[in-house]
């Protein structure tokens, strides 16, 4: 049996604990800051955790996180360096994410904002589509969610571009990587992607000079993190006819406040940090799969670096 620490500064249900202990009976969990004696605990189950916390429990062997994106561990400079974080990766959390953006990419390539707007006043009129070969989508980072997104376009004929830090091989599309060649990236893309993480390389990337960069009437979709978009370049190059339009379901802040442009921009569509939006019941099956896989193989997978900041 292992202990577990359910560590969060965020509000969770008080009955987490005897949810997890169902799905896991062989293991026991506590619930931050009532975690009895300090030393006992194996393992955290984390997300947002208070800084300072988790080194404080000497004998941990590894995070568990509730989310991908790993920022709220790696801004903690007390972090347990040596222990692993396992990022919550799995195939819902791909699928959820993979949907959000085919959403957003067909909506766009059905021009459906369009017709919206023709129905409103009872217009019957046809545009002429363009093929999906005529629509390239670029996706910035194409780990473990862009590379699924990447597979999942394929099968539409649209073409793909991936970039990423280091280089990919992977099939069908073209892959990019490093700065370098972040340009012909941007160039490539009818539609861009942000599959990010958030790290000081990635900040404010989606800048003035990348829309710039994209074939007239692009589309942008920010699934990464708010602040890889500078949000006032966002909203002039969409007032400038420049950009078609933008998905943000990431934001800086968030919540977004009730005063900010974005909101009422016509071109730009906001969703709440919902992308990868999964019912608790969910993700606690696809925490305690990932726990009892790692656990039986003895490897930790989809692990973030401290080092590499993501
Ligand atoms: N909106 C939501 O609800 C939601 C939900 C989940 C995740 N997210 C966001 O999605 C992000 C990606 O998740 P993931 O699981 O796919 O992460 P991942 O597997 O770590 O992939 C990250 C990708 O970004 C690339 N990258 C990182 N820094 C780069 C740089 N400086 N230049 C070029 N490429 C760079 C990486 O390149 P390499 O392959 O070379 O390492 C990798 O391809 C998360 O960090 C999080 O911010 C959002």
């Amino acid at each position: 049996m292992a202990r577990f620490a359910i560590v969060t500064s965020e509000e969770i249900p008080k009955q987490m604990p005897a949810a997890f202990r169902a799905l896991l009976p062989e293991h026991d969990f506590a619930l931050y800051p009532d975690l009895g004696a300090a030393d006992a605990i194996d393992y955290a189950v984390a997300w947002k955790p208070p800084p300072g916390v988790l080194v404080g429990l000497k004998n941990l062997k590894a995070i568990f996180s509730f989310a991908a994106g790993v920022e709220s561990f790696l801004s903690d400079p007390h972090m347990p360096r040596a222990v692993p974080i396992v990022r919550a990766v799995s195939d819902v959390s791909r699928a959820t994410m993979s949907g959000y953006a085919m959403a957003q990419i067909l909506r766009y390539h059905h021009k459906l904002d369009h017709y919206q707007r023709q129905q409103a006043e009872r217009v019957w009129k046809k545009t002429m589509p363009r093929e999906p070969a005529e629509t390239t989508v670029t996706i910035l980072g194409t780990g473990v969610l862009g590379a699924d997104l990447a597979g999942r376009l394929l099968p539409f004929g649209f073409p793909v571009v991936g970039w990423s830090r280091n280089p990919k091989n992977i099939a069908g599309i073209r892959n990019l990587h490093g700065p370098a060649s972040f340009d012909e990236a941007m160039k490539a893309g009818n539609i861009v992607v942000c599959l990010l993480p958030l790290t000081p390389q990635t900040k404010a990337i989606l800048d003035a000079r990348a829309f710039a960069l994209m074939p007239a009437g692009g589309f942008v979709i920010n699934m990464g993190r708010g602040m890889h978009v500078v949000a006032a370049d966002l909203i002039a190059a969409l007032d400038s006819g420049h950009l078609a339009g933008a998905t943000l379901d990431v934001t800086e802040p968030e919540p977004l406040p009730p005063a900010d442009p974005l909101w009422r921009h016509p071109k730009i569509t906001i969703t709440p940090h919902i992308a990868g939006l999964m019912p608790p019941r969910r993700i606690m099956q696809n925490m305690a799969d990932t726990v009892r896989h790692c656990l039986k193989s003895g490897k930790f997978e989809h692990t973030a670096d401290l080092d590499r900041g993501y």
